[in-house]
């Protein structure tokens, strides 16, 4: 889906989620999204807060599982993806705090496996993603799942690829101070969601939003995957698409 411009997109899919929120509402059930961080989801954030805000949005129901987060990393650091959640959307809505689930980056280097396994076991148990919530990054990695992961990866530490690493930096105040390492859900997981709706906006994201959706799958572009889901929704800016 293309759209004019990234508020306009990120309008259309706020809406959508509103409407799945509000669906499991009437149903009684909760209605379990999977998180992006970063810079795609912003517009969508805000979008969400201003629902909550003017039209009365609840997300009493709603369980969020992020896709990731640094390690090692404190959740209090300005660097933290618990303090951007906290700041772009949790903060503003009624969402229980108990509801709310990010990888953490405080473990002991042994914790992480059970962790990993537990977080994977805590999604299944309230029956898995209704939508995941998804960016892309520059050499297509979904999540943090970097080039080379497979389809079948688990929840796990990776290693962040030098692009990852590069581009984060320009937030961590240079190369030296950038995490080498970071916790996210894996490839398999991100396919078992019932829906996946991927954000893209500008030029900078154009050629790799054309490698993922019209070259062949590879693991050397974890977003390619996403071909083999059965409901996936690529939602991009006039410029993101231009290489399509
Ligand atoms: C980070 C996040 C990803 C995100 C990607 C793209 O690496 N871990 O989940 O999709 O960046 O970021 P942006 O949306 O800022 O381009």
């Amino acid at each position: 889906h293309v759209f004019d411009n990234s508020a306009n997109a990120s309008k259309a899919v706020a809406h959508e989620i509103k409407k799945l929120i509000e669906d499991k509402q009437k149903e009684n059930k909760s209605c379990v999204l999977g998180l992006a961080t970063g810079s795609s989801p912003k517009g969508l954030y805000a979008e969400l807060v201003r629902l909550h805000k003017e039209e009365g949005l609840s997300f009493k129901n709603v369980i969020s599982f992020n896709l990731d987060e640094y390690y090692p990393m404190k959740a209090a650091s300005i660097h933290s993806y618990v303090r951007f959640m906290n700041e772009q959307l949790f903060d503003h809505v009624d969402i229980l705090k108990e509801n709310i689930y990010i990888p953490d980056g405080t473990l002991e280097k042994n914790e992480i496996a059970a962790f990993c396994k537990e977080y994977e076991a805590a999604i299944e148990r309230v029956g898995g993603i209704d939508l995941q919530v998804l960016g892309i990054g520059g050499n297509g990695h979904i999540g943090f799942n970097e080039s080379g992961s497979l389809q079948n990866s688990r929840t796990r530490l990776v290693a962040l690829d030098h692009s990852t690493r590069i581009a984060a930096s320009k937030e961590f105040e240079g190369l030296k101070n950038t995490p080498r390492t970071a916790i996210t859900l894996g490839v398999s997981k991100i396919m078992d969601a019932k829906r996946v709706i991927l954000l893209a906006w500008g030029e900078s994201k154009s050629a790799i939003v054309a490698k993922a959706v019209e070259e062949g799958m590879t693991n050397l572009v974890p977003a390619s995957f996403l071909q083999e889901h059965q409901q996936v929704d690529f939602i991009l800016d006039k410029e993101a698409s231009s290489n399509l």
